[in-house]
């Protein structure tokens, strides 16, 4: 196997640590690890992987997601497609450009619909395949439609075919489609004016979640009506501590990472914190990571 893969994507690493390339700094090594620069190296990359079997992971900005101490036994695809071109009020996007970045386009051309997503880390398919959003909005208010590599063809499917749902789509449990690029549709308003909006909501997050530590972003769902952080605070549950994973004193949807933290201990804080709301409440929280390697 491992020819086989050398000899078709020369670039690829072997027992790259995938900790480099989480936002939670946690995750062991990739069997194989090749960074796709651009749609058709990202494209070959997948197709190969399937032609040969080959286990594949496609990893995006590493936030969001938890990788298991043993790594990934398969070829990670580090998505570094980068593509970005703006007309009027559209934008054709690459699914590797890092969310900020986009933030930043769309302010530099008065294009408003996306301010909410200042500071939130992750790339533009990762935003799609989970509908990133905050309270102010959600990616499928703006996505128009998003091209994808399906059964070996590449698709164009419009918003109303990609299942959106609360921090849901088509993709998120369906490994077999690849997302490409987007189409976004923003509105055109004044930048000033985004400008503002754009510093208003990075305050709001800094205040109110933390960055002085590494972490995967909010690990649960909102059950509905209510705010998972606000259930897990009430429990008193924050700064319970495992090993170095720890509930945010900020924010207690997040659990950071104060140096050396494991996905082992990660997934104890988790089932702690479940069963902890469960007895407490009755609910039954849904984390809104996924999990890799395990
Ligand atoms: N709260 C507490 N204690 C906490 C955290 C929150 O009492 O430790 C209370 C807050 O005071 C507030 C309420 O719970 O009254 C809701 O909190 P917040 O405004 O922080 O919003 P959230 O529902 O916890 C959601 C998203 C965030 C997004 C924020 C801001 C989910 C799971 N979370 O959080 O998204 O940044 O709104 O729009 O939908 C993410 O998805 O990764 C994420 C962080």
């Amino acid at each position: 196997m491992k020819d086989i893969v050398k000899k078709k994507l020369p670039e690829v690493k072997e027992g790259e640590l995938l900790s480099k390339y989480t936002t939670f700094k946690i995750g062991g090594p990739a069997k194989y690890f090749y960074p796709a620069q651009n749609n058709e190296q990202l494209i070959e990359a997948v197709k190969i992987a399937q032609e040969i079997k080959l286990p594949y992971l496609i990893l995006s900005g590493g936030s969001n997601i938890l990788i298991s101490d043993r790594g990934f036994d398969g070829l990670v695809i580090k998505a570094q497609n980068s593509g970005l071109k703006v007309q009027n009020d559209e934008i054709e996007v690459d699914s590797g450009v890092m969310l900020n970045k986009l933030v930043g386009e769309c302010t530099k051309n008065g294009l408003s619909g996306l301010e909410w997503a200042a500071g939130v880390p992750g790339t533009v398919g990762g935003a799609i395949r989970g509908n990133a959003g905050a309270k102010e909005g959600e990616m499928k208010d703006i996505v128009e439609w998003v091209e994808v590599l399906h059964e070996g063809s590449q698709i164009r499917l419009k918003n109303r075919d990609c299942q959106f749902k609360y921090r849901h789509s088509l993709f998120k449990n369906n490994n077999d489609y690849l997302i490409v690029s987007a189409g976004l549709k923003l509105k055109s308003a004044d930048k000033d004016a985004i400008q503002k909006k754009v510093n208003e909501f990075i305050n709001q997050r800094q205040e109110s979640q933390p960055y002085d530590f590494p972490s995967a972003g909010c690990i649960f769902k909102n059950p509905e009506g209510d705010s998972a952080g606000r259930l897990i605070d009430q429990a008193g549950l924050k700064g319970k501590r495992i090993g170095d994973a720890q509930v945010s004193d900020k924010h207690a949807n997040f659990i950071v990472n104060l140096g050396q933290a494991k996905a082992e201990h990660v997934v104890m804080l988790i089932s702690l914190i479940k069963q902890k709301i469960r007895t407490d409440n009755n609910i039954q929280l849904e984390e809104e990571i996924g999990y890799i390697g395990f």
